[in-house]
């Protein structure tokens, strides 16, 4: 090199290396490859085949069973030093973890939010790793099937084109991202620089208190603290309180806070419940604050004709963050993140290295890369899985089979209204059904009763608390649910609850109360039932009586019952005006549309002045054109 003046270049010293250690061994066996690859290809199809009967024969096994400690002591094992063959190391895995998973593949599986996974996802996850691909970024198709999905579902929440999306682990993972990225735009982007501890600005973001716990630790996790989320009440269908909220932003601005996020939840863990997408958008949009939603399982109702209209307001969204791996049933993980500004989901995340320069050609092209999107720069594959299951099925299924869950939902929500020993806890509004077997020490009862369900490996619901109150929760996700899962939960619980009931009174426990001593309004109605039925059987022609029974049967959820004594009414007085609202009213509860609106409309015909009547079939053809629209 020549430069002004002579420059001593000063080169390292150097070591003799001896030759003999760098000669590679030429032979093939020294990697890690099978030696013998058709040996592995026999083994493979033996796993392949393995894993295959696990899903096909799922139903004969049981859900979940405790884990000996013999078992649980082999994964205490040191550090494996030398090889083992893959046949054993299958055989363990046949043996020791198969058995001992949560097995949420299985039908009966009704607890937390879990999806049940297909065998097409599996695959695709099989195929994925023998691509090993990395997806942080580079010039790669891989990468262009997770922008086909980021576009497919652009177009199902009604974004716009330039809406950025990413895979993520789950939808603890997408809050997060939603969080940094309002953050960022509320703060502006110096602060990836200085941090929030140079922010005079007390940022505070508001949720409602039945937003997920993964909430509060972005918020921290983001600088920003988990008390600067406000958890605003709920309404009595578990949706978030718009009054209170409009009141704790404007308490909250005159305290100095500066709002800056509202978080609606579109499914809440706990209930099902979906808080009212398009009048939290007018408020954060009007108080210029950043609007995300939580769908993690509930955003995929957007498949479902029947549910999506219930969405309605997802569309305004700034962010949405939702996971593929529940109610979408790709395996684990798949979460999502949708965002509506690209800039601005780059501008939280984008970073310039050195050494992952991006050029126009080679394989540093296609910038931006998905590590401009999100935290991670090593990622995995997620977006074949996804893609082969919606391909595979297509969005129709994949609809049908959201929307049957909900209808599962449903039938058990009316199991529930007809067993006296039940109580349901929560309105059901899509898959998760709250109940409890009713005693005294009900909560006791309830827990030993769920933990029961869970070591019978017939069905595993979970446990959540519904105002105070300890309740078995049913979260019907698995696409392998059927009705029969359903009557197993009833049955079993109810054998359950009276064993244990029974055993807690043995052990000098409270006695279960079931409805006849208590106070309760259900106790109440059915005691008036029994009143009237007694009035009945003296004067059985009395319409009044009968139509009071059709009434205390609606109040009890016996809907069915309360159907044929609305109808057995009409039939004698065509046009009662209160037998027809509430026929409709009945009908629309137990699915039947088309005929609810029958009812409602002869209401009308025959009462044109009766304004209840009006308000029940305005209503009725409100929800239909939104269902046609849909
Ligand atoms: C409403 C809601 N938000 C967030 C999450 C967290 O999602 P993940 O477990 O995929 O991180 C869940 C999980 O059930 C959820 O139901």
């Amino acid at each position: 090199m020549k430069c002004g003046k002579e420059e001593r270049i000063v080169q390292p010293a150097r070591r003799e290396i001896k030759t003999a250690a760098l000669s590679f061994p030429e032979r093939e066996d020294q990697t890690l490859d099978p030696r013998d690859w058709e040996a592995l290809r026999t083994q493979a199809h033996r796993m392949l085949d393995d894993i295959l009967d696990y899903t096909k024969n799922i139903r004969e096994r049981p859900i979940w069973q405790p884990i000996p400690d013999k078992v649980r002591m082999r994964f205490r094992s040191t550090l494996p030093v030398g090889p083992s063959s893959l046949t054993e190391v299958h055989q363990e895995f046949m043996n020791y973890i198969l058995p001992f998973a949560v097995g949420n593949a299985h039908p009966g599986f009704m607890g937390w939010v879990h999806g049940g996974g297909t065998p097409v996802g599996m695959l695709a996850e099989m195929l994925a790793a023998g691509l090993n691909a990395n997806l942080g970024g580079r010039d790669q198709i891989p990468i262009e099937v997770e922008r086909q999905i980021t576009s497919w579902m652009q177009k199902l929440f009604g974004f716009p084109e330039n809406a950025t999306g990413l895979f993520v682990t789950g939808t603890s993972m997408a809050n997060f991202i939603a969080i940094v990225i309002a953050r960022d735009a509320a703060l502006g982007c110096d602060v990836r620089r200085q941090g929030v501890a140079a922010e005079s600005k007390r940022l505070t973001a508001y949720g409602s208190a039945a937003l997920h716990g993964c909430a509060g630790k972005a918020m921290d996790l983001c600088g920003l603290g988990s008390e600067a989320l406000r958890l605003v009440p709920t309404d009595n269908r578990g949706r978030l309180e718009l009054t209170a909220l409009a009141r704790a932003i404007k308490t909250d601005r005159d305290a100095g806070f500066a709002p800056f996020l509202i978080m609606a939840t579109a499914g809440t863990v706990d209930t099902g419940a979906i808080d009212d997408l398009t009048s939290l958008a007018t408020l954060a949009h009007g108080e210029k604050l950043w609007f995300h939603v939580d769908g993690a399982y509930g955003a995929l109702a957007m498949l479902a004709p029947d549910l999506a209209p219930r969405l309605r307001g997802i569309e305004r969204a700034d962010s949405l963050a939702f996971d593929f791996h529940k109610w979408g049933q790709v395996p684990y993980d798949a979460g999502f993140i949708l965002v509506r500004d690209g800039t601005l989901h780059r501008n939280a995340f984008a970073a310039s290295s050195t050494y992952l320069r991006r050029e126009t050609r080679g394989l540093a092209a296609g910038a931006p890369w998905p590590c401009d999107y999100g935290p991670d720069l090593s990622r995995g594959f997620r977006a074949l899985k996804t893609w082969f299951t919606l391909k595979v099925y297509g969005a129709e299924a994949m609809g049908a089979a959201i929307s049957r869950t909900s209808t599962l939902a449903r039938y058990l929500e009316h199991r529930i209204l007809n067993t006296p020993e039940l109580e349901l806890l929560a309105p059901v509004e899509l898959n998760i059904v709250c109940f409890r077997y009713r005693a005294d020490d009900s909560d006791r009862v309830n827990a030993s009763i769920v933990v029961e369900l869970q070591e019978s490996g017939i069905v595993a619901p979970s446990t959540t608390v519904v105002d105070g109150r300890l309740a078995i929760r049913a979260a019907i996700v698995n696409h392998r649910t059927g009705q029969s899962e359903i009557d197993k939960l009833v049955g079993c619980t109810l054998a359950l609850g009276r064993r244990i009931t029974k055993s807690f009174t043995a052990a000098g426990h409270a006695a279960p109360k079931i409805a006849a001593t208590d106070s309760s309004p259900r106790a109440k109605w059915e005691s008036e039932l029994r009143e009237v039925e007694s009035q009945m059987a003296s004067d059985p022609f009395s319409l009044d009586l009968r139509f009071q029974r059709a009434s205390l049967l609606s109040e009890l959820g016996r809907l069915v019952d309360a159907r044929t004594e609305y109808m057995k009414v009409l039939e004698r007085e065509p046009y009662h005006l209160a037998a027809l609202n509430k026929l409709g009213s009945v009908l629309i509860a137990t699915g039947h549309r088309t005929a609810a609106g029958i009812a409602y409309k002869e209401a009308v015909v025959r009462h044109p002045d009766d304004s209840t009547s009006r308000v029940n079939y305005g209503n009725y053809l409100l929800e239909e054109s939104e269902r046609q629209e849909a």
